[in-house]
């Protein structure tokens, strides 16, 4: 700036630069990634000795993670409480918002509802509890989660859950949740800001691939949390999933596709 008397005119074009009313364009020197997801995301996982896979995220990355999942959450849960409008108003344009829930999203919403299942379906279908609660499916959620992210200019990265314990019959097999089509349809509701990534796919995949002695050890309470050797797998073939498609968000992985274990699916 040249002189401190400037036009009116030339000087509210410069605040107009410079503090930007839409907070839709203010961008980020370097992205910032936000995990929103439960406990086999979290930080702290689903109790003593296990932890969440997105503890292990960083060390692929080239950004900073912010862990923002939390055991016991669902997508309509995680909705309820306010956290998506709470990240929305967080995030900048070229952030990246990675979603992942379906643990805490089955279940029946009678007799009693436990205020995280969805109502079953895979489009704008609601449910009425007994105690007259309108609940929302899991693509509605998800769809409305992922707007508000992209409404900023984020990337949102729908990733489909993990697999419970795919070994735990001694044979290992996987056949995908519903909850893995719903992410699919939630990307398309959404347009091009999202992206899907099997997660669970490519889990189950590398799960199968290792076998059942290896795969049972990495959880060691029950079938759906990992120790931290597992959530670092976990974690893996995420990253996998996103060096594979050429996900926006692989332009930040450290690692080359090859040097991941797995194959690309
Ligand atoms: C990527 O490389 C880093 C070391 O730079 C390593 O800590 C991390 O585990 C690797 N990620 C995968 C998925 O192999």
């Amino acid at each position: 700036m040249k002189s401190f008397y400037l036009p009116l005119s030339a000087a509210l074009a410069t605040l107009s630069i410079a503090f930007p009313t839409d907070e839709a364009i203010a961008k980020r020197a370097t992205p910032i990634v936000y995990l929103a997801g439960d406990s086999t995301m979290a930080k702290g996982g689903g109790g003593t000795g296990t932890e969440g896979w997105g503890v292990y995220l960083p060390y692929s990355l080239s950004l900073t993670v912010v862990n923002d999942a939390i055991a016991g959450r669902s997508a309509r849960s995680y909705t309820d409480e306010g956290r998506f409008t709470t990240l929305a108003n967080t995030v900048a344009s070229g952030d990246f918002v990675i979603i992942e829930f379906g643990h805490n999203d089955g279940g029946s919403l009678t007799p009693t509802d436990n205020g995280r299942s969805d109502c079953v379906g895979s489009g704008s279908e609601t449910c009425t509890t007994d105690a007259g609660v309108v609940v929302q499916t899991y693509p509605t959620y998800l769809t409305n989660a992922a707007k508000l992210m992209t409404a900023k200019g984020a990337h949102v990265i729908i990733s489909s859950p993990t697999p419970d314990n795919v070994c735990e019959t001694g044979t290992c097999s996987y056949t995908p949740s519903r909850f893995t089509g719903y992410c699919e349809t939630v990307v398309s509701n959404v347009g091009s800001l999202a992206s899907f990534v099997d997660h669970g796919q490519y889990l189950a995949n590398r799960y199968i691939a290792l076998g059942a002695t290896t795969v049972d050890a990495f959880y060691p309470n029950d079938h759906t949390h990992t120790s931290p050797v597992g959530a670092a797998l976990v974690a893996g073939q995420f990253v996998k999933g996103l060096l594979c498609a050429n996900n926006p968000l692989a332009a930040y992985v450290k690692n080359t596709t090859a040097s991941v274990a797995g194959s690309c699916i």
